[in-house]
């Protein structure tokens, strides 16, 4: 059994996490801002009145978390603001990079102390942080700060290999959650989180700074 800690648990990819984690017999601590019933309803750790821009509630999960290891860290919340170059708008983009990208590197570095030789950090990012996949353009807020976030997976991959801690910056799918209006063309929570798992599983210190898509594929940066 190992610990695995997912943030943005109460819905979407982080909740399936939660769920599929649980069902298969891991220990999970779920962290949000606050619980959804379906979340409350899987009858595991949560540890809420987290938002992961703020330091001192960042800070606080740490002293809760203090001498818990923890084997995979996974950071999945995430906002997106679609803003096309018509409609710049650079508080939001300031927003996303809060977030996305400076938010999951503060939670990683707070929770250092707890990941141990063999432990693995995933950065959720997105094929929408791939600057060759960009044939599209817009979403600026959203591109840069899901490089932003790609790059400190990366960093982190280097900085964390002599402790025997591996990353790996994945990539869900395009899934059926409030972030893409449940789109019909995105495939489940269910089938993302699989084979997200299927990677979490594959990561080592020999491919430690892949940037995968949850299919196995190996993304361009
Ligand atoms: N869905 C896709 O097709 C897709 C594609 C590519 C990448 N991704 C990535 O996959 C991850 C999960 O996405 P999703 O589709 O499950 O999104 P989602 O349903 O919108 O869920 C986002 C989660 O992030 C949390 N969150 C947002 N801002 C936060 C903050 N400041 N502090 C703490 N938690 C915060 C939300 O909490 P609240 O409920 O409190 O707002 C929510 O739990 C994200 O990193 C996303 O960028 C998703």
């Amino acid at each position: 059994m190992s610990t695995y800690l997912v943030t943005g648990a109460n819905r979407g990819i982080g909740l399936e996490y939660c769920r599929q984690l649980q069902q298969r017999g891991d220990r999970v601590i779920a962290v949000c801002r606050s619980a959804s019933s379906k979340l409350e309803n899987l009858g595991i750790t949560i540890e809420t009145g987290v938002d992961i821009t703020d330091e001192e509630q960042v800070g606080d999960l740490a002293r809760r978390l203090k001498n818990q290891s923890i084997d995979v860290l996974i950071n999945n919340a995430a906002i997106v603001e679609r803003i096309s170059l018509n409609s710049l708008d650079f508080d939001s983009i300031r927003r996303q990079f809060e977030v996305n990208a400076i938010g999951a590197l503060r939670l990683t570095k707070a929770l250092l102390p707890n990941l141990k030789q063999g432990s693995k950090v995933i950065m959720m990012t997105s094929r929408m942080g791939s600057i060759d996949d960009n044939t599209s353009g817009g979403s600026y807020g959203y591109r840069m700060s899901k490089v932003a976030l790609s790059m400190a997976g990366k960093s982190l991959s280097v900085d964390l290999k002599p402790q025997g801690i591996s990353v790996a910056i994945l990539h869900p799918g395009l899934v059926k959650t409030r972030m893409t209006g449940f789109t019909d063309s995105g495939i489940t929570p269910e089938q993302s989180v699989k084979g997200l798992l299927a990677r979490i599983e594959e990561l080592n210190l020999e491919n430690t700074g892949t940037f995968w898509h949850a299919n196995g594929e190996i993304l361009p940066w």
